[in-house]
């Protein structure tokens, strides 16, 4: 099946994450990998959530391949299956948080600021247009300015016979 992007045409395929960013407690040299959606499930931009146990996985169609990676925002947690998509960039509905799904980085930092995956400071801040928002100091401010945004971890994903098939943690995580 070829499926539609805006710009080009590709078969459903798994995104090549790097291999530092595999989840963790996955059996990257034998992952046992098992099924959890048709392709024509996912078309291109779509995003779904699987659960498995006490798991939810965030399944996402990119120009660059079908990401499988935690149903959790990196910020707060809040289910990014219910965010936007566009191509490899994912907006998280709670901070306006931006993720790239390709790279495991954050593009635009939560408005609520707080540390990068690196462990750099980044202020609150506020859309265009509106008031900035004041944040008074307080309990709530350190844990605003002390919450670090993690890095993407991904899950393998592979594509059999219409398939989608994601190897989920064999180990405690
Ligand atoms: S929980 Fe996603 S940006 Fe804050």
């Amino acid at each position: 099946m070829l499926v539609r992007y805006d710009r080009f045409v590709v078969e459903p395929r798994p995104f090549p994450f790097r291999a530092e960013l595999l989840a963790p407690g996955v059996d990257g040299a034998a992952p046992d990998f098992e099924p959890v959606a048709a392709t024509t499930d996912l078309p291109p931009g779509a995003l779904r959530r699987v659960s498995r146990g006490e798991l939810d996985v965030l399944l996402a169609a990119t120009p660059e391949g079908i990401v499988a990676i935690d149903d959790r925002c990196p910020h707060m947690s809040a289910p990014l299956s219910i965010g936007e998509l566009e191509e490899c960039v994912i907006t998280c509905p709670l901070h306006e948080g931006r993720f790239s799904l390709c790279t495991g980085e954050p593009v635009q930092m939560p408005t609520t600021g707080g540390l990068d995956p690196d462990g750099r400071y980044h202020p609150t801040w506020s859309p265009g247009g509106r008031e900035a928002k004041v944040d008074p100091p307080g309990k709530k401010a350190e844990a605003r300015r002390l919450t670090r945004v993690r890095r993407l971890r991904y899950y393998p994903v592979r594509v059999v016979d219409g398939r989608i098939e994601i190897a989920l943690p064999t180990v405690p995580r």
